[in-house]
């Protein structure tokens, strides 16, 4: 959480700082700020404000400021409410910081230091900046070092120091930082997406390392004051993906995205009809010899878990766990080297999945992550990573990244029973070739958009929504219930339907919209019976069912929606895209910020 950014180099630092914290807006927005310094060095200029992005723009232009090194700040909220104190950057002394993380014992650092009178914010960061000042007399890695293993907790620290001009100083633990040298000057940043429309070279900066950027490149020396290599990559996503395209919303613009991105995952993974990882350097041993498998992830990622778990299980045979991954260390788990651990995030940095995985590879678990961010923290730490091609998703609330998660599951599945000897020719190939389908009947479903947005008007005023279905149905629903509430705010809930009756049925009435998903053929009556239960109860019930098919009393349903044909265990492609648009077309039509809906961020990088 809490989006970063710093350059240093010939050219003028505000819009640089300003264009990059509105990408890096998804990592939360409660306030947002920037320190500018010119040449001359000395203090520098601060500007920030509680509120969005465009409310600091607004600023910059009324104080009319300048300067060519500076970094910038989007804040989520944890230590310390939402006002102009406490946004970033924080100055104590000859020091200037910016940071993202927790620092766990901030109040410890305060008593040790006798800072309690002096300190102007309520956050945890501001201590930072007072530590730092504290330790340094001219040496900037001595400060850092001295400083750094003082703290506990997780940061990503870009600091600025007066009497050293035109340079940024970085340093991490956990929380990510990526730089980059430009054709004039340096630039750093927490996300790959700030960094990209300046260059295609980029390095994640390694933990506990200190970069210090200036007009003329970057350096990195490690703790101990040597000199550090740098490992480059090279940025595979195209900046144009990173605007808009000419939808109002990128939340629209990623649903629209899915064929192609689908497409741009699944593809390369196919060789001769077969699935195949070898580019990732997979071995067949790791998918065989497990005996059984646990998912950890968090949010939309998890719920691509129980997509997967439902499919494993039904066409491997073992048994898997999908664990939330804030939960996965208080419920004693039990995982060891014959637990595959799957490891799902589109940004690859959600703390709790990163120290579940590692908490697992010390057990002994092989594990494989599937991440979207190339480089990330989670793709590091894990034995294998699987990269989705979904390119920058920036909507806050996640969609191709959930898909393309999807259909890399789908890729593994098939991939374990190929290892394991399970499926003849006939069967792989068909259900390749059903998974090559995917794209094309995504744009079916898209192009039905219209009918899509009508059913969506059904729900613009309901408080509450309920969403049911069974099995592999109901792991859709979840998904789709967290993609309702999160960007209309409307209380929505998925409920397995045959556990509806026993409680929760009661809050049923004529004034909730309900949800069925009806895909899966071996459950499609008793999906039906438990469908009539609410509609005894006066629910409208807006159907989403697979294929042509004729219903008795066509006339009952509220609206129906009727999906284009796959195999059942596909179904959830083309049912997750109506649920998706069903929660956009509710979110903009209600007049919200559907890409930042309140209170969240997109990158969740605190416990
Ligand atoms: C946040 C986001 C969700 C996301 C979850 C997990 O809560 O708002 O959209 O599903 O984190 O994020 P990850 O990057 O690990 O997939």
């Amino acid at each position: 959480m809490c989006g970063i950014i710093g350059y240093t180099g010939k050219k003028e630092a505000t819009d640089i700082l300003i264009d990059a914290l509105e990408l890096l807006e998804y990592r939360g927005y409660d306030s947002a700020g920037i320190a500018l310094s010119d040449e001359a060095g000395g203090e520098p200029r601060l500007l920030k404000r509680a509120g969005r992005v465009k409310d600091l723009r607004e600023l910059c232009a009324e104080s009319d400021v300048s300067g060519k090194c500076g970094i910038g700040h989007t804040r989520w909220a944890t230590h310390g409410g939402v006002c102009d104190e406490n946004a970033h950057p924080h100055r104590f002394g000859r020091v200037t910081i910016i940071h993202n993380g927790i620092i766990e014992n901030y109040r410890e650092l305060i008593e040790k230091y006798g800072l309690e009178h002096k300190l102007c914010s309520q956050t945890d960061s501001e201590i930072v900046a007072a530590v730092l000042n504290r330790f340094y007399e001219k040496d900037p890695y001595a400060a850092i070092r001295k400083t750094v293993l003082k703290l506990k907790g997780t940061f990503a620290l870009a600091i600025m120091f007066d009497d050293i001009p035109g340079k940024i100083f970085a340093v991490r633990n956990v929380s990510p930082i990526v730089a980059a040298s430009t054709e004039d000057g340096a630039i750093l940043s927490s996300d790959v997406a700030a960094i990209a429309p300046f260059t295609s070279q980029y390095f994640v900066v390694p933990e506990f390392h200190v970069v210090c950027l200036s007009e003329d490149g970057i350096e990195m020396f490690d703790l101990s004051g040597d000199k550090a290599r740098i490992d480059w990559l090279t940025v595979d996503w195209d900046v144009s993906r990173s605007d808009k395209g000419g939808y109002p919303f990128y939340m629209e613009k990623e649903i629209m995205e899915q064929p192609q991105v689908i497409q741009d995952t699944v593809m390369p993974r196919i060789k001769d009809g077969r699935p195949d990882f070898s580019a990732e350097g997979i071995p067949d041993s790791i998918l065989s010899e497990c005996k059984r498998i646990c998912v950890i992830a968090c949010g939309t990622a998890m719920h691509a878990g129980l997509v997967g778990k439902s499919l494993i299980q039904a066409m491997i045979g073992i048994h898997v766990d999908v664990v939330m991954a804030s939960e996965f260390m208080y419920n004693d788990p039990v995982v060891d080297k014959e637990t595959l651990v799957i490891a799902i995030s589109q940004s690859g940095e959600t703390i709790d999945t990163l120290e579940a995985l590692k908490f697992a590879r010390k057990c002994g678990s092989p594990s494989i992550s599937i991440v979207n961010v190339k480089g990330a923290s989670i793709a590091r730490a894990s034995e294998y990573v699987i990269y989705t091609c979904a390119g920058p998703e920036i909507a806050v609330a996640s969609t191709k990244a959930y898909t393309t998660q999807l259909a890399v599951l789908y890729l593994l599945t098939a991939r374990m029973a190929v290892a394991r000897g399970l499926w003849d020719d006939g069967k792989l190939s068909a259900y390749m070739e059903e998974l090559v389908r995917v794209p094309k009947v995504m744009e079916e479903v898209l192009a039905r958009k219209d009918e899509i947005h009508h059913i969506a008007d059904t729900m613009l005023n309901a408080r509450d929504v309920f969403m049911i279905g069974r099995g592999l149905d109901y792991s859709i629903l979840l998904e789709g219930s967290l993609k309702l509430k999160e960007v209309s705010y409307i209380h929505s809930e998925a409920y397995a339907s045959g556990e509806l009756k026993h409680g929760t049925i009661a809050l049923i009435t004529e004034e909730t919209p309900v949800i069925a998903v009806v895909t899966q053929d071996k459950l499609k009556s008793k999906e039906l019976s438990n469908i009539k239960e609410v509609q005894s109860r006066g629910a409208k019930v807006i159907l989403l069912i697979k294929g042509e098919e004729r219903l008795e009393q066509e006339k009952i349903w509220n609206r129906i929606f009727r999906l284009p044909v796959m195999a059942d265990e596909f179904m959830v492609m083309p049912a997750s895209i109506v649920l998706q648009l069903i929660a956009y077309y509710v979110s903009a039509d209600k007049g919200l910020d559907v890409d930042k809906p309140r209170n969240l961020a997109k990158v969740v990088t605190v416990e």
